[in-house]
């Protein structure tokens, strides 16, 4: 191996551009090799670099979604199709650069996970060890189905309590057991056994070319009940730390972010001091942090206190990425604690199974397949300028609630990408709204306000 490339600081491959604070939340602009960013925002999840039902056209191009930045996942490219084939794509014969960007024709952001938290999350099956993750690979060499071409192979969130009485729990069960069927069905054949160290993921990475890399984290389940296995956690994800800056091979590039862990201890001292006092050490090396081990089914209040206080002992000069949260609510919240950017599943598997998320009505989802949407003549939601509310003349237009409805119950995969595309528009226009109550200062005012709106008629 060569050694590492000299670095050259302070971190050629982002800037970062802090326009205006209210209390502490800030509206900033990301500036990455992949065009500018504002802040706060919420990044949608295409884990194998596609968003489901949506072009890349749709992504970009429609006016009403313009997404910046989109996560994908290094565990899920890694098996299928691998990251030398993606490291080595050439759209047309304009001898391009390669890399995930050219192969799903996306010149805007891309921010890769770093594939350890997707395996113990989606498999059982993996195993922890100070070397990386061990995990039996379910999907052997070359079958193409079982990688999960089928509705599920994106719950990997970790980080969606079912506690929001939307109506997905009964779908989630669904998914999870033909997850099961899958990986059964392999064993017999061509499962083997594969391990992710830290030098593999970042190699992957590096590979992948994405603006914005994690580090390989020792996630554990923040609701476990195992003060060593946290402990051993904290100090590990430390010393993966340093592996993954040393095997990065392209920090002009590509921006590499540690991953804030330690459970739910924010006692003085404690384990998320511990980690953020080993990141202060490392902080010429990290152009940006993440916040992790949270989103795993923690009461509201421990998952505060631990945003809060990460989000206080963070630098103010970098960006903060908070893993896995994206319920309208909690971006709502934690920007208000200094949070910028996000990613989750919810907003398109929610769509998926049907379920909208709109304002004003409680507590913020419209389910369409609910026998109410039947009849309902009205869109979605009132001045959307997505593709399933707006024809986009002007005129009214866009499809009703009870087209919807009946296109759902049949299945119509149309429907499906329609209601993710209101849910993509829908987390935008939130971001916008964010953004322009932190110019004016009136953020604790604006939060105030959607607090109340999304608890009303809940008690
Ligand atoms: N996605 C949601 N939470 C986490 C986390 O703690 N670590 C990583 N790597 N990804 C996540
Ligand atoms: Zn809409």
């Amino acid at each position: 191996e060569d050694a590492p490339p000299t670095f050259r600081p302070p971190h050629p491959a982002i800037d970062f551009h802090v326009h205006a604070i209210s209390g502490r939340a800030r509206y900033a602009t990301v500036h990455l090799r992949h065009g500018p960013v504002s802040t706060p925002v919420f990044m949608p999840v295409g884990t194998k670099g596609t968003l489901k039902g949506l072009t890349t056209t749709d992504v970009a191009r429609c006016e009403a979604l313009d997404n910046r930045i989109i996560l994908a996942n290094t565990y899920h490219l890694a098996l299928q199709p691998g990251t030398e084939l993606i490291r080595d794509h050439r759209a047309g014969n304009d001898g391009g650069c390669g890399g995930l960007h050219e192969f799903m024709g996306w010149d805007r952001n891309i921010l890769t996970d770093s594939g350890g938290f997707q395996m113990v999350s989606l498999l059982k099956l993996a195993e922890i060890t100070e070397e990386g993750v061990t995990f039996e690979n379910p999907f052997g060499d070359d079958d193409d189905d079982a990688a999960g071409d089928d509705d599920d192979d994106d719950d990997d969130d970790g980080g969606v309590a079912d506690d929001e009485g939307d109506g997905r729990d009964r779908d989630d069960e669904t998914g999870r057991k033909r997850h099961h069927c899958s990986s059964s069905r392999v064993e017999t054949s061509k499962s083997r056994r594969m391990l992710l160290r830290p030098e593999d993921s970042i190699h992957h990475q590096n590979n992948i070319g994405s603006d914005i890399m994690m580090a390989l984290d020792d996630v554990v389940s923040s609701v476990a009940d195992d003060p060593t296995r946290f402990r051993i956690a904290t100090y590990r994800t430390l010393r993966w730390l340093d592996r993954c800056f040393y095997a990065h091979r392209r920090p002009n590039d590509q921006n590499l972010f540690p991953i804030v862990q330690g459970g739910l201890d924010t006692s003085p001292g404690g384990l998320r001091d511990i980690c953020l006092a080993g990141f202060r050490l490392r902080d010429d090396k990290a152009p940006g942090y993440a916040i992790g081990g949270l989103a795993g089914g923690e009461s509201k209040d421990d998952f505060w206190k631990v945003v809060d206080h990460c989000c206080r002992a963070l630098p103010d000069k970098k960006p903060r990425y908070l893993m896995g949260v994206g319920y309208p609510l909690d971006l709502v919240v934690c920007t208000a604690l200094g949070v910028d950017m996000y990613d989750c599943v919810y907003p398109t598997r929610t769509a998926r199974f049907g379920v909208a998320l709109v304002e004003g009505e409680a507590p913020g989802t419209l389910r369409l397949k609910g026998h109410d949407c039947a009849e309902d003549y009205r869109v979605i939601m009132d001045g959307c300028k997505c593709a399933a509310c707006y024809d986009g003349n002007g005129d009214g237009g866009g499809y009703t609630r009870a087209r919807l409805h009946a296109m759902l119950k049949n299945d119509n995969p149309l429907a499906v990408s329609l209601v993710t595309h209101h849910n993509l528009a829908y987390m935008m226009s939130l971001n916008r709204r964010m953004r322009a109550a932190i110019k004016e200062d009136a953020y604790g005012d604006f939060a105030k306000s959607f607090i109340r709106e999304q608890y009303r008629g809940k008690d």
